[in-house]
């Protein structure tokens, strides 16, 4: 169980599979989203994200939802949006860009993570992905070869799960501090 004392934001947060069908993302609330994702910080401010963005009912949310491997593919298409982020993994020549940074795949999941907590503070919900077909995403959007195809990010409201046969899934758990958080030597749990 997380700590009570956690922001509600974090503490209630988790990545649900049964999204609600019938909700649809307000604009404002997808660029509010987006908005959080651009102001995570990242390594000399180089900001070595982008976003494919697809809504329920358009065409890049079709495209993707194709892609999803089999575990995923009950689930994603529910969701009110999906996105792919995309890190920049190397420098394009021919741009005035920031040089690619050691950083940047740590940089897109802060950036991922700043549009979670936005996320629960509107209320919605978000679930990160991997299991989808990246180089099919990656052609069908003609993903330059200097970024890569990272995550799959769904996110609505959740759905009542007595009304479709997606398992949900348990609540999750994590590992005790002490197995990793150190200090005095690797290893050595650190003891306040
Ligand atoms: C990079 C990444 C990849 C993930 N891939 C999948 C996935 O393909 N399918 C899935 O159902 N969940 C996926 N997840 C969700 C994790 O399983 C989930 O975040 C983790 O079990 C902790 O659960 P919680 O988010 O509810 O706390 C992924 C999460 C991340 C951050």
């Amino acid at each position: 169980m997380p700590n009570p004392d956690l922001t509600p934001l974090l503490r209630d947060r988790c990545s649900p599979r049964v999204f609600d069908p019938a909700h649809r993302l307000a604009e404002p609330d997808l660029r509010l989203l987006l908005e959080a994702a651009r102001w995570a910080p990242s390594a000399g401010n180089s900001q070595p994200w982008a976003f494919l963005v697809g809504v329920r009912g358009d065409r890049t949310h079709r495209e993707i939802c194709q892609h999803l491997s089999r575990g995923n593919s009950g689930w994603v298409p529910r969701a009110s949006a999906v996105l792919i982020s995309v890190c920049r993994i190397a420098s394009d020549p021919d741009d005035d860009a920031p040089a690619f940074s050691d950083y940047a795949q740590y940089d897109v999941g802060q950036a991922v993570a700043n549009l979670t907590v936005q996320a629960s503070a509107l209320g919605l919900s978000v679930h990160q992905f991997a299991g989808f077909d990246h180089d099919a995403v990656t052609a069908a959007f003609g993903v330059p070869a200097h970024w890569k195809v990272t995550t799959g990010v769904a996110i609505g409201r959740v759905g009542d799960p007595t009304t479709t046969d997606i398992p949900e899934r348990k609540p999750s758990d994590r590992k005790p501090l002490s197995e990793f958080v150190y200090a005095g030597q690797w290893g050595a749990a650190y003891d306040a």
